[in-house]
C-alpha cells in the first residue's frame, strides 16, 4: 500500500504560468515521467518553454497539482464535442521524486468530485492507460474507476502502437472520497 500516512491535505491543484518553468522542467525533462505518455521528453528550457507557451497555458483545463503551492505535476481534462460530448479524457502526471505518496490519486480524486458539478452535461470521465502503466491503473481503481477492457494497438506511444486500457467514472457511479 502507498504510505497515506500523510493524508494529502497539501495537495491544490491551480493554473500553470511561465513561472513554473523550473518546477515543469523537473518533470518534463524525465523520461520515467513520460515513458507511457504520447509527448516526449523536454531536452532544453527553450524546449520547455516552448511547450509550456503553446499546449500547457492555452489549454482549456489544465492545472499544476500543488505541494504548498509548488508545481509537483499536472492534472488535464480533454473535453470532446458534438456527440461526444457527454465525457472527457483525463489525464496526469506527477515528478517522480513525489511517487507512490497517494499525490495522484487525491488530485484525481479532487477532480473527479467536482467536475461533474461544473459541467452538468458531463456523462462521464474517460483515461486510457497504457496496458504496462500499472501503477497509473492502481491510480484510477483507487479513484473509483471502473476498468473496462483493452483497446488494442491502439495508440502510438513513442512511435509504437500500444494496448489501451480503457477506464471510465460515469456521473453516476459512487464517488471515493
Ligand atoms: C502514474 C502516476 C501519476 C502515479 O502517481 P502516484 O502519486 O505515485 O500514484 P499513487 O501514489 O496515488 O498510487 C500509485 C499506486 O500504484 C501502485 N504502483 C506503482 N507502480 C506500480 C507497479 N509497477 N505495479 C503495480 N502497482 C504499482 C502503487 O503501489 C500505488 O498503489 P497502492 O496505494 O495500492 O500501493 C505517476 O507514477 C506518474 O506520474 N507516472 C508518469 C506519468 C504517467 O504515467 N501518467 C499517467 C498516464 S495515463
Amino acid at each position: 500500500m502507498t504510505a497515506e500516512n500523510d493524508d494529502n491535505s497539501d495537495i491544490t491543484l491551480r493554473l500553470m504560468d511561465l513561472g513554473d518553468i523550473d518546477d515543469f522542467m523537473v518533470w518534463a525533462t524525465d523520461d520515467k515521467v513520460s515513458q507511457f505518455c504520447t509527448w516526449k521528453t523536454c531536452t532544453s528550457k527553450e524546449e520547455a518553454m516552448t511547450y509550456m507557451i503553446n499546449s500547457v497555458i492555452p489549454h482549456p483545463w489544465m492545472r499544476a497539482i500543488c505541494l504548498k503551492n509548488r508545481a509537483i505535476g499536472y492534472i488535464m481534462l480533454t473535453a470532446f464535442e458534438g456527440n461526444d460530448a457527454c465525457r472527457c479524457e483525463v489525464g496526469y502526471v506527477l515528478a517522480s521524486k513525489y511517487w507512490g505518496k497517494g499525490i495522484a490519486t487525491r488530485a484525481l480524486k479532487m477532480v473527479a468530485s467536482t467536475v461533474f458539478c461544473e459541467w452538468t452535461h458531463l456523462e462521464r470521465l474517460d483515461a486510457w492507460v497504457d496496458q504496462d502503466n500499472l501503477g497509473s491503473q492502481r491510480v484510477l481503481v483507487k479513484a473509483g474507476f471502473q476498468k473496462e477492457g483493452v483497446l488494442r494497438k491502439y495508440m502510438l506511444i513513442k512511435g509504437k502502437p500500444r494496448d489501451m486500457v480503457v477506464f471510465s467514472l460515469l456521473s453516476t457511479d459512487p464517488h471515493v472520497n
